[in-house]
């Protein structure tokens, strides 16, 4: 049975760029890796709309959050974090661990922060060193507005803007320079179509001014170390040379579509993946939907453990469970990444094959033929 992976990390990845990955391994330090690099920088900056450096950390996603973090602030310095979800949570955990000053502003699952509270915050917190958001919350499936928080942070505050990218970038529009964002950071394995294991992160003029002077703590994730061999086409420390190999392939793949291609592309799969959804009675969960990844309620009386069984076992189907008090009530399907049109047929024919085996009463095809006008209307 062939294999169909509609999670939003790890996401599908191409033949091509697996095919880049399984040629011989090179040094590091030689030419021929040192033009890759500076080509994978380049292509970097063209990805996040940006004329400043954007570094590749060998780590994770989470690892780029905390690379930001530990490079921008010092014990005690008071930082603003959004908890809509696991991801929004996780900058408050690192938060609290590294500068242990922390105000969490809490969101319900499923809405996004709306601008005008980050300014209610920023009045009340006029020290506030750092503002921590989240534009695609993958536990969620929700987005949020960066660009006016962002506009909201400069005209109120000098406190730094973190985006958490890492499910965004890709396939939101997203646009570091003309947004004024200070540090962004993503993952391999997300919008990139890459196995796990890179975390992209670029870094504003005033953020690396402030990283340059920061006196915590900090090494192998050190920002300041990496800008330095940036400007090198270097790294300080053994990349993961396979894997930015395949970096430069998926990210050739992203400029010959065209980012405003890959963002339409998004976004259209999402309208349309959202349309296939409720067409089968399954709500959506947030009043903000991702393009990245389409959160919904299980219907009534579809067990969660027999549902995900036959998707997987019958139809070669993953998507993402729901988490902490959701796990069981909602589920995720992602359109992050590789995917295409056919992929959304195939993903909405198999959720309706797998809902029909576990007794959830609808007229079959409902689904795919709502997903397939939605697609041939736009
Ligand atoms: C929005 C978001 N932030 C952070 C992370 C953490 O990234 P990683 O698991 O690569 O450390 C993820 C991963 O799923 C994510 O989706």
């Amino acid at each position: 049975m062939k294999k169909r992976l509609f999670t939003p990390g790890p996401t599908p990845v191409p033949e091509n760029v697996m095919l880049r990955m399984a040629e011989p391994i090179i040094h590091h330090r030689n030419p021929e890796f040192r033009e890759i690099l500076e080509r994978v920088h380049e292509n970097l900056r063209y990805l996040f709309q940006t004329t400043r450096p954007a570094v590749v950390l060998s780590a994770s996603g989470t690892g780029g959050m905390e690379a930001a973090i530990t490079s921008c602030f010092r014990k005690g310095d008071k930082l603003i974090t959004v908890n809509g979800g696991k991801f929004g949570e996780r900058w408050g955990k690192l938060a609290r661990t590294f500068t242990g000053n922390c105000v969490e502003e809490t969101v319900e699952w499923g809405k996004a922060i709306q601008p005008e509270r980050i300014v209610e915050l920023l009045r009340k917190h006029p020290d506030a060193r750092g503002v921590c958001l989240t534009h695609s919350e993958t536990s969620t499936g929700t987005a949020t507005d960066i660009r006016a928080i962002s506009a909201l942070v400069h005209e109120h505050s000098d406190a730094l803007i973190l985006v958490d990218g890492i499910t965004a970038v890709g396939a939101h529009e997203f646009r570091f320079d003309d947004w004024g964002v200070d540090i962004c950071i993503t993952g391999s394995q997300k919008g990139l179509m890459m196995p796990p294991g890179l975390a992209l992160v670029t870094v504003s003029e005033r953020a690396q001014d402030i990283i340059e002077q920061n006196d915590a703590p900090q090494f192998y994730l050190s920002l300041k170390k990496a800008l330095d061999s940036h400007e090198k086409n270097d790294t300080p420390f053994t990349p993961a040379v396979s894997l930015v190999i395949g970096l430069d392939e998926s990210l050739r793949m992203i400029r010959e579509e065209g980012l405003t291609n890959v963002w339409r592309r998004h976004e259209r799969l999402a309208a349309a993946c959202r349309e296939g959804c409720e067409a089968l009675g399954m709500q959506l969960f947030s009043d903000s939907p991702s393009f990245a990844v389409t959160t919904v309620w299980l219907p009534e009386n579809v067990d969660w453990d027999a549902f995900n069984a036959s998707l997987k076992h019958n139809n070669g189907i993953t998507v993402a469970a729901g988490q902490d008090e959701y796990k069981g009530r909602i589920f995720r399907i992602s359109h992050l990444g590789y995917y295409d049109e056919l992929d959304m047929l195939t993903v909405i024919g198999g959720i309706e094959r797998s809902l029909k085996e576990v007794g959830y009463e609808f007229e079959a095809g409902t689904g795919v033929a709502a997903l397939q006008r939605a697609l041939l209307e736009t």
